[in-house]
């Protein structure tokens, strides 16, 4: 059986060249059908989209909160986000592929965007302190962390209390056997490192969050096990 460390290791070359492949956002057919036209326009190329949702559009963001986002990519999430968030606001994209990092911010500072900010790191162990965030967002990278448990964990330790949990990902309507998570392309192609919903609904209850939900954004297809799907959940303002 492959560790969890050699995991994220391919996970993470496997990034590494999809965004060293990848050039132009407007022409990846999958960001073009998820995003409006109107989100995506004044973006450069090299803003790919690699994610499975809309997170963004779902959050109902704020002026003024601070956003994170697990497994930021090339930064398009974070590049809305910060639209909404605006200047008093502050949005930190984490990932843990140096190559995508360094494509996110020479993205930001071609759009010259000074209210985010990019982290190298594991979502697993979040490089930030604890209640330091309104909002949690994430576009199809939770099904590639080996361990969830830690990652809804740490989502969990810096929301402020009452604060927020968006994510957009892939959940299985049964789980991938042995063979298929084996499979590096079915893998880091976001679908068997997944879980079935209740699986995964169950870690977010595990981890302390309450209004655990979520809504299908594009149905399974015929002969597939997976979906789109917008996970919510809520820090208590108790917890
Ligand atoms: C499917 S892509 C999604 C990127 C971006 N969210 C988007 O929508 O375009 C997965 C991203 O998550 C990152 N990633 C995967 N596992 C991670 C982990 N455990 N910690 C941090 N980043 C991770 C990869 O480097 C890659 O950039």
């Amino acid at each position: 059986m492959v560790s969890s460390k050699e995991l994220k290791e391919r996970v993470s070359r496997v990034y590494a060249e999809r965004i060293k492949e990848a050039s132009s956002c407007c022409d990846d057919g999958v960001a073009v059908e998820i995003y409006s036209p109107d989100a995506l326009e004044g973006l450069p190329d090299g803003v790919a989209s690699f994610g499975c949702g809309n997170p963004v559009a779902l959050a109902s963001l704020a002026p003024g909160q601070v956003v994170v986002d697990l497994g930021s990519g090339a930064g398009l999430d974070c590049f809305l986000a910060s639209r909404a968030v605006g200047p008093e606001g502050h949005v930190i994209g984490v990932d843990f592929t140096p190559a995508m990092l360094e494509q996110a911010r020479r993205n930001q500072a071609k759009l010259r965007i000074d209210n985010v900010s990019f982290r190298q790191g594991d979502i697993e162990a979040l490089p930030l302190d604890d209640e330091s965030v309104d909002v949690v967002i994430s576009n199809c990278v939770v099904n590639l962390a080996p361990d969830k448990d830690a990652v809804f964990r740490e989502a969990f330790r810096v929301l402020r209390p009452g604060g927020r949990l968006m994510v957009s990902d892939i959940l299985l309507e049964r789980a991938a056997t042995a063979e298929e998570m084996e499979d590096l392309a079915l893998y880091a192609g976001c679908i068997s490192g997944s879980l079935p919903v209740e699986e995964y609904l169950g870690k977010l209850r595990a981890a302390g969050f309450e209004e655990v939900g979520y809504e299908v954004e594009a149905p399974a297809k015929e002969g597939e096990f997976w979906f789109s799907a917008a996970v919510s959940a809520r820090r208590g303002v108790t917890a």
